[in-house]
């Protein structure tokens, strides 16, 4: 994305929030609304998904169906309260019938998601599943295998550190893996500074020698 693309995202932007976008047709078509990210502007975690489901498309916030109950369950455990994170996705609109965002798609919405990261500033950004995994990382990614790897990387110039973790939503196809979500949301409060009590106590240093 060159620069001139980046400060026309930027303006468009309240804050961390789209207020209006028509650059992709078929999701114009498709959504009710636009869902931005959930959740504080000065948060240490933020949360990436792939794109809004149907609940979410109806009510206006990422995670609020099947999955974003697993996920609040899990943050509760290892004292990561939803209140306290922000949620956002690599597409703020809803693709039809839950199909994966195209690629085009992605691009449209990328600097939106960059400036969300450069506002807020996270210690950590938890990737959600495959499409927003490889999305940021820009490489493909077994998530399966790499779920609770922490990567470093530059996303608009700034070092930023990346948890892969699984997709919520994988749990509910398959309850072994709620062990592996669970302790990659430990890490991601590891790196947060918070224990299991939702106490914070200063955290591991950022980017070191990145
Ligand atoms: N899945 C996602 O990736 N994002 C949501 O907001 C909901 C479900």
């Amino acid at each position: 994305m060159d620069e001139t693309d980046r400060s026309d995202d930027e303006q468009r932007m309240d804050g961390l929030e789209v207020t209006a976008c028509e650059r992709c047709p078929e999701l114009v078509d498709s959504r009710s609304q636009i869902v931005n990210g959930d959740g504080p502007n000065d948060a240490d975690v933020l949360f990436v998904g792939e794109g809004p489901g149907a609940t979410e498309d109806r009510e206006g916030k990422p995670f609020v169906g099947r999955s974003g109950s697993v996920l609040d369950e899990q943050l509760r455990i290892v004292g990561l309260d939803r209140e306290t994170v922000r949620i956002t996705n690599c597409v703020r609109c809803r693709p039809p019938k839950n199909r994966d965002p195209t690629k085009t798609e992605l691009a449209n919405c990328r600097g939106y998601l960059e400036t969300e990261i450069d506002r807020l500033d996270p210690e950590v950004i938890v990737t959600l599943g495959k499409v927003p995994s490889e999305h940021l990382l820009e490489r493909s990614v077994a998530v399966t295998k790499e779920a609770g790897t922490v990567e470093d990387v530059r996303l608009g110039g700034t070092p930023r550190r990346v948890l892969i973790c699984l997709h919520p939503a994988a749990t509910l196809y398959d309850r072994s893996q709620l062990e592996t979500f669970e302790a990659t949301l430990e890490t991601a409060a590891e790196l947060a500074g918070v224990d299991r009590n939702g106490s914070s106590g200063g955290g591991q240093s950022r980017l070191d020698g990145f």
